[in-house]
């Protein structure tokens, strides 16, 4: 690459702008705000899946506690997927706890301990199928206007849409041996 062939200007902007061209057509600002919405959303899921296998120590279910466990760990890497990509767009992650309090309480999310195993799992559908909607949402919003985001937020989808299926086939399964 012979970069001297380029006006100085040329080369200040491809450094200002890094992975932005041309043709990004989102409107980036506006898409970092809800990107660190979601993100909020993420963290917020994690504190309550690690709450909920802390104490998750019933011996009805001794499954649950492990998958808490894992589901957490999933919702840190979204929220790890999320904050990179914000970065990469010129933005800044959100990591104040206050501030992840109040975006994550925008769409609605709060974490949440139930007295019981059965509560818990309820909460927890309830914070995946939240985010369910608000990922549909926004890739629906973006469209082809930004690929690289919306190929991160289908890949988020899709595994919330996996944790929601499985905790309402638990709590399907559970109703079916009670009844
Ligand atoms: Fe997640
Ligand atoms: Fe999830």
């Amino acid at each position: 690459m012979d970069a001297f062939q380029h006006t100085p200007e040329e080369i200040q902007q491809a450094i200002q702008q890094g992975p932005i061209t041309t043709e990004y057509k989102a409107d980036r600002q506006a898409l970092i705000t809800q990107l660190n919405r979601l993100r909020s959303t993420e963290i917020a899921s994690h504190l309550q899946y690690k709450q909920h296998a802390y104490m998750a120590v019933s011996l009805l279910s001794p499954g649950l506690k492990g998958d808490f466990q894992a589901h957490a760990d999933v919702e840190l890497r979204h929220a790890d997927i999320l904050a990179e990509r914000i970065q990469q767009l010129g933005g800044v992650p959100v990591f104040t706890p206050a501030e992840i309090a109040a975006k994550a309480a925008e769409v609605g999310v709060r974490p949440e301990q139930g007295a019981t195993l059965t509560d818990m799992v309820v909460e927890n559908l309830l914070i995946e199928r939240q985010q369910v909607v608000a990922y549909t949402a926004l890739i629906r919003e973006i469209g082809d206007r930004d690929p690289t985001t919306h190929r991160l937020l289908m890949e988020i989808l899709a595994e919330t849409e996996k944790h929601a299926s499985e905790l309402a086939d638990y709590l399907k399964r559970s109703a079916e041996t009670r009844s």
